[in-house]
């Protein structure tokens, strides 16, 4: 079947990443120039297509000049906030605004939708599209690379490198005062950056939501490290990590609850088992922000093309992906059914217990 799709709309959802504006850019370039749509941009996410008038403007391909496609962030903004079926109102009431959403989608008279997201954002718009009739593909991205049927989200590899780039920054110096340096990294639920980007950075430890851990079994590790003859160690930590009584440590900050500390955790209670200094670095947004890498450029042009070919072919409802080297479209229902997490016994895992990285299980 081929669609006789006309005018569609972009939106960016969730948390940002690198590599976003890519994205829109390969949509823009593959709808106009390969079917001579119009593209429209929506602003912050579904919060756009609430707005009076929509927030949404017409994306032209002459705005992709070729500084967007190497510019962080979303030149269209995002959120990761307001649940558009329980959205938090300003009186503290909590109010289902879907209907305004399709409304929106429909005053732009859009013939499909793009919605670039993680597994939130997307499981939020499959809702959207099965009750407003939308015609709708998603692409995966986010930091975390937790979306399911995927190997690759957009991103992702942009904040390995700033991990690992992390990594090589505190090697120095931790040589230089014979420290432990601890670097907690982002990771909402997978321990992806923390295991990649602690293999590549030479961490001696990685701790990852998915590995149960001991404290014994780190300090044990960072002891023996000494006795080698090393006068500093990296730990690498995912911020989703738990206290080893199975708590998720959690900092409050501007009143919200988020994923934090568990480095300073980790820090405090070796200190009980071992006398060398120890220092924190929390990575943080950094990890989120920064020029997207060629891999990210690269998935990003690739699934922004697949994603446009999926509309015109009258695929709706489904998510690209990459698997196995190739581009993939699978279900959306599928792709947020369950999220990707480290495979505690594929090949990344074993190539650090080969390292001799300790995942502080042993
Ligand atoms: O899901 C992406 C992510 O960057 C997580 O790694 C992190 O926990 C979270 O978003 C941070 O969200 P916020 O930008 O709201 O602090």
């Amino acid at each position: 079947m081929v669609s006789d799709i006309k005018r569609i709309g972009v939106l960016t959802s969730g948390g940002d990443c690198a590599g976003l504006n890519a994205v829109l850019r390969a949509v823009v370039h593959r709808a106009v120039l390969g079917f001579g749509w119009e593209v429209f941009g929506i602003e912050q996410g579904t919060l756009g297509l609430m707005e009076r008038p929509v927030g949404a403007r017409l994306l032209t391909v002459e705005e992709f000049d070729g500084t967007l496609l190497r510019r962080g962030g979303t030149i269209l903004g995002s959120t990761n906030r307001g649940n558009p079926f329980a959205y938090p109102m300003p009186d503290g009431s909590v109010v289902d605004r879907s209907e305004e959403i399709i409304e929106g989608y429909k005053i732009l008279g859009l013939d499909a939708l793009i919605g670039i997201g993680g597994d939130g954002s997307q499981a939020l718009l499959r809702r959207l599209a099965q009750q407003g009739g939308i015609n709708l593909v998603c692409i995966p991205k986010t930091i975390d690379n937790d979306v399911g049927e995927t190997e690759i989200s957009i991103g992702y590899d942009t904040a390995v490198q700033a991990a690992t780039s992390a990594l090589d920054s505190l090697q120095p110096t931790a040589a230089s005062h014979d420290r432990v340096m601890i670097l907690e990294v982002m990771g909402r639920d997978a321990g992806h950056i923390a295991i990649v980007a602690g293999i590549a950075g030479g961490a001696d430890v990685i701790l990852i939501p998915e590995i149960p851990y001991a404290l014994e079994h780190v300090a044990q590790k960072i002891d023996r490290v000494r006795r080698h003859g090393r006068n500093f160690s990296l730990v690498v930590v995912a911020e989703a990590v738990k206290t080893e009584s199975g708590d998720p440590v959690t900092v409050k900050s501007a009143k919200k609850h988020r994923y934090g500390g568990i480095g300073h955790y980790i820090a405090d209670r070796l200190a009980d088992h071992i006398d060398a200094e120890t220092r924190v670095t929390v990575l943080g947004h950094i990890q989120r922000g920064g020029t997207p890498d060629a891999r990210d450029r690269l998935m990003a042009s690739a699934f922004g093309v697949h994603a446009v070919d999926l509309l015109a072919a009258g695929k709706f409802d489904r998510m690209v992906g990459w698997r196995n080297r190739g581009l993939i479209d699978v279900p959306l229902a599928d792709a947020t059914a369950q999220p990707h997490v480290v495979d505690v016994n594929g090949p990344i895992v074993a190539t650090a217990r080969a390292l001799d990285i300790c995942l502080g299980d042993q």
